[in-house]
């Protein structure tokens, strides 16, 4: 493990995390963690979405074998001020050992996961369903139909094609 040090700590990014960079941070590197896979079975209702009609965003699930691709920032503690803002739509912070790809270190860091138990989860639905429910939902942030493109288009840059995510992308109706 490497320095996390007492005034920063390693963030785990996979989803928005990876492309919209709104916050300060001290050391970037593209990172993976293990036994975890990207879903888009979390409720949007400020972002990508409403209360009324949330969109879908991704968290993550156990799978004892994946590995998942995505972006790690340290930041300084006062970071995580905006950051629980930001994930406070059911995501919670849970710690987590983060291989830095660049550098080849392993530092310990948290990530942002929104469980099953959160009042906004929606859980799974079938691909062509979930992909009918991105194109039509819009929130604060911006179209449900941005968020997924982005994402799909970061991991690609990653060298991550999560099936998941392509998939959907694939599956989208044109605008
Ligand atoms: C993340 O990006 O790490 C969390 C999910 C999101 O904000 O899209």
């Amino acid at each position: 493990m490497s320095n996390t040090g007492p005034e920063s700590t390693w963030v785990f990014g996979y989803g928005s995390l990876i492309y919209k960079v709104d916050f300060p941070y001290l050391e970037r590197e593209i990172a993976s963690i293990e036994g975890w896979e990207r879903r888009f079975w979390q409720g949007s209702h400020d972002h990508r979405g409403t209360p009324e009609a949330p969109g879908r965003v991704v968290t993550l699930i156990r799978a004892p074998a994946a590995v998942c691709k995505g972006v790690a920032y340290r930041v300084e503690h006062a970071v995580f001020e905006h950051l629980d803002h930001r994930e406070k739509n059911g995501y919670e912070r849970h710690a987590i050992t983060i291989s830095l790809l660049s550098s080849g270190r392993q530092a310990g860091g948290i990530l942002y996961v929104a469980g099953a138990d959160n009042t906004a989860y929606l859980g799974p639905a079938p691909l062509p369903e979930l992909a009918a429910h991105i194109a039509r939902s819009q929130g604060p942030s911006g179209s449900n139909r941005d968020y997924l493109l982005l994402l799909a288009d970061a991991l690609r840059e990653l060298g991550d094609p999560d099936p998941h995510v392509l998939a959907l992308e694939a599956l989208l109706p044109d605008p």
